[in-house]
């Protein structure tokens, strides 16, 4: 990182800025939300309806957010003020900070099971051997109200990095840590061929079932690719306006979806296998990763320091993105509200604590705590994800598509006319018609309208 006008920081390097986004998209999205949402809907139409929507949605609207976050050069409450003289754009920030603390919340509680993982395999407590075990030892670990202990340790973590300032220790830390995640994943997937439940594994994740698409698969893979690529909250917008005026916003943008499908393709690739090996449900929802993850060690040799490893990395990713997460509301405090650094990340941790505690206790206390039959932890899920996710996405889209000038789209595309930028029109027609459209109709179909 070196600082621009002496006022905001920018990404030093361009692997820098490139292992920084990636670290804010890879993370439990990839590695435990993706498998349970392809379990949960149904595995191969699941995940073709996820493709689709990387692509065809999420890729514009990634193009957009970098557009608007490295032509104003600041948060994402401040970038829809400075690019529109209209007031009402800028509510969309808003959205998006509320967004990003309640993901910040339940994300939390999962990489604090992560946290517990690692440190039980560590100390040897955790158990491999017993094929019986997966599911009771998770609800052991995870239920009840002790657990609060490892969201807040987690919560700490996040608090410490952010308080030394972003970069220097994330940054580093990403570039070493996600290639090493990633050829983790990569040798367990070697495994899962030796699998037994191989052929059946593969065929559900990749064989696409086209009577199972239903609109709450067609949301569920929606709200899948906005999280995974963690847009419509500003939070690449928040990181593009870090970006050099070297970086290439286009490829930034396909590097980013390609890489982050190729994270959730490998961790379905070890999951599924495993699934059907030992005759476990893939329709397990949130536990499905953290209940079967275990009996792949146990196929492993020296299981336990495989699962420390892998836990201690997952642990790594969550960090990555749940930074990326803080960042929206620290940048909102700082440069809206004055606020200096340190109370801005105050701030933002404790309410992200007090949220935090709260899905921790969806399953402990406030278990049968239930508002439209979803607990605390199941809704800021949902609401987050498929609702403020997707509408945030909508907003971003139709802002650069209708309302940013076209010179500032194309100086940005085209790092100020200094390269070519030949997709400009598609971007813009995708921007202006389809993105809004497909989100809105599915949208609306979901919740029932249509
Ligand atoms: N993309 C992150 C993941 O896959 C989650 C995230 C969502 C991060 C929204 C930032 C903003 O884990």
């Amino acid at each position: 990182m070196s600082k621009d006008n002496n006022t905001r920081a920018i990404f030093a390097t361009k692997f820098g800025a490139i292992a920084t986004t990636v670290g804010s998209a890879v993370g439990l999205g990839n590695i435990w939300r993706f498998p349970y949402e392809a379990g949960v809907h149904g595995g191969g139409a699941f995940m073709i309806c996820y493709i689709m929507f990387l692509f065809l949605l999420g890729v514009p609207v990634l193009c957009a957010e970098f557009c608007m976050g490295r032509s104003s050069r600041c948060n994402v409450f401040g970038a829809y003020n400075r690019l529109s003289d209209e007031k009402g754009w800028k509510i969309t920030g808003l959205i998006g900070i509320i967004a990003s603390l309640m993901i910040l919340s339940f994300y939390s509680v999962v990489a604090g099971w992560t946290v517990e993982y690692c440190f039980t395999s560590l100390t040897g407590q955790l158990n491999f051997h017993d094929r019986t075990k997966g599911h009771s030892q998770f609800v052991e670990l995870t239920t009840g109200d002790r657990p609060i202990i490892w969201t807040v340790i987690f919560l700490i973590c996040n608090f410490v990095i952010l308080n030394r300032g972003v970069t220097k220790g994330i940054e580093r830390a990403s570039n070493i840590l996600m290639p090493i995640l990633f050829l983790l994943l990569i040798a367990f997937c070697i495994n899962s061929f030796t699998l037994p439940g191989c052929k059946d594994g593969i065929k559900f994740l990749f064989k696409p079932d086209f009577t199972k698409i239903e609109p709450s698969v067609l949301l569920g893979a929606m709200g899948q690719a906005f999280f995974s690529l963690s847009l419509g909250l500003g939070c690449m917008m928040t990181y593009a306006s870090y970006f050099s005026k070297s970086t290439k916003l286009g490829n930034m943008a396909l590097t980013i979806a390609s890489l982050d499908l190729l994270v959730a393709v490998l961790a379905g690739i070890v999951i599924f296998p495993a699934v059907f090996s030992f005759g476990l449900s893939p329709e397990a929802g949130p536990t499905l990763v953290f209940e079967v993850l275990p009996f792949i060690f146990n196929q492993l040799p020296a299981g336990v320091i495989w699962a420390t490893l892998f836990f201690l990395l997952l642990f790594m990713a969550s960090l990555t993105s749940t930074v990326s997460m803080s960042e929206i509301s620290i940048t909102y405090l700082c440069e809206e509200k004055n606020m200096s650094r340190k109370k801005a990340t105050i701030i933002s941790s404790l309410i992200a604590l007090i949220g935090g505690i709260l899905c921790t206790l969806s399953f402990g206390s406030l278990s049968d705590f239930k508002i439209c039959g979803l607990t605390i932890f199941n809704l800021f899920d949902y609401i987050s994800s498929n609702i403020f996710l997707p509408i945030g996405g909508m907003i971003c889209s139709i802002f650069v598509g209708w309302k940013m000038k076209k010179d500032l789209i194309m100086k940005e595309f085209t790092n100020d006319g200094s390269m070519k930028f030949y997709t400009l029109t598609l971007l813009i027609f995708f921007l202006k018609y389809l993105c809004p459209i497909a989100i809105f109709i599915i949208f609306l179909n979901s919740i029932g309208i249509l």
